[in-house]
C-alpha cells in the first residue's frame, strides 16, 4: 500500500509524528490562526483525535498554549504517548461543562458526525473565549445522512443548513462570522467505497460530493 492510501487513522497518526505532510485544511488553519494570535494565548482543540493538529500551532508557536478533548480512550491514549507534555482530557463536545474560557477554540470534523449541531455549539460557545474554529459540511438545504460503515456501524455524516448554523452562532453571541470554503489541494485517491477520494479540489463520500467549509466565529473584544 502506497503511503498516499493508509487510512485516516493512520495518517492521523503519521502526522502526530510529522512523518505525513501537513493537511491540507490544517494549512488553511494554521494561516487563519497566524493572523490572530498573540504569545499566551490558550488554544484548546476540541475531537482532536491524536494530537496530530499540534505540530502545525508548533510551527506559529514552538510553545503555544495546547490542551487538547476527546471522547476516545484509544486516541487519548495515542494522543497521550506521543505528546507526553500535553494535558489531553476525555469529553463530549456536547457536555464540556462549566471551564474557563480559552482565546482560541478549534473544532475540527466532529459537528458531522453528530446528531444534530444545536447542544455542540451551545457548549462550544461556552468555552470560547474569543475565536471557534470549525470545519464541517455546511450547504444551501440540511441533509442528516446516516451513513453504513465497513465495520456494521451506523454513523452520521451530515450537511448542515449554513444560514440556519450561521444563524445559531450569532444567537450564541457570537458577532463575525466567516464561512470559507476548504477546498482539497493535493489528490487523495480512490481506495474502496469505504473510503473518501477527491475529484479536482472537493473530497467525494461514496457518491456525495462534501462541501467542507471552515467557520471563523469571534465574540467582539
Ligand atoms: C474525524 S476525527 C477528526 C479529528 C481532528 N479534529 C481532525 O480534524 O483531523 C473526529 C474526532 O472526534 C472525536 N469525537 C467523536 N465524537 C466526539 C464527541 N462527542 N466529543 C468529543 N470528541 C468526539 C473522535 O474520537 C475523533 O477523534
Amino acid at each position: 500500500m502506497s503511503p498516499l492510501q493508509t487510512r485516516l487513522k493512520d495518517r492521523m497518526e503519521l502526522r502526530a509524528r510529522e512523518e505525513w505532510p501537513e493537511m491540507d485544511q490544517f494549512v488553511q488553519l494554521r494561516k487563519r490562526i497566524q493572523d490572530l494570535y498573540r504569545p499566551g494565548m490558550s488554544v484548546l482543540d476540541i475531537g482532536c483525535g491524536c494530537g496530530h493538529t499540534l505540530p502545525s500551532l508548533r510551527k506559529i508557536d514552538p510553545d503555544i498554549d495546547y490542551r487538547g478533548i476527546d471522547l476516545s480512550d484509544s486516541m487519548l491514549s495515542e494522543a497521550r504517548s506521543l505528546f507526553p507534555e500535553v494535558p489531553f482530557e476525555r469529553g463530549n463536545v456536547e457536555d464540556l461543562g462549566e471551564r474557563e474560557p480559552s482565546d482560541i477554540v478549534i473544532c475540527y470534523m466532529l459537528l458531522l458526525h453528530l446528531d444534530g449541531y444545536e447542544r455542540a455549539l451551545e457548549s462550544l460557545a461556552r468555552v470560547s473565549g474569543r475565536h471557534l474554529l470549525l470545519r464541517t459540511l455546511l450547504s444551501p438545504e440540511e441533509y442528516r445522512i446516516k451513513r453504513f460503515r465497513k465495520d456494521g456501524a451506523w454513523f452520521w455524516y451530515n450537511m448542515y443548513d449554513e444560514e440556519r448554523f450561521t444563524g445559531k452562532l450569532r444567537d450564541l453571541g457570537f458577532s463575525r462570522i466567516e464561512v470559507v470554503e476548504s477546498p482539497l489541494q493535493n489528490p487523495i485517491p480512490y481506495q474502496d467505497e469505504w473510503s473518501t477520494w477527491s475529484l479536482g479540489d472537493r473530497q467525494v463520500f461514496g457518491q456525495m460530493i462534501l462541501p467542507w467549509k471552515m467557520i471563523h466565529a469571534q465574540r467582539d473584544a
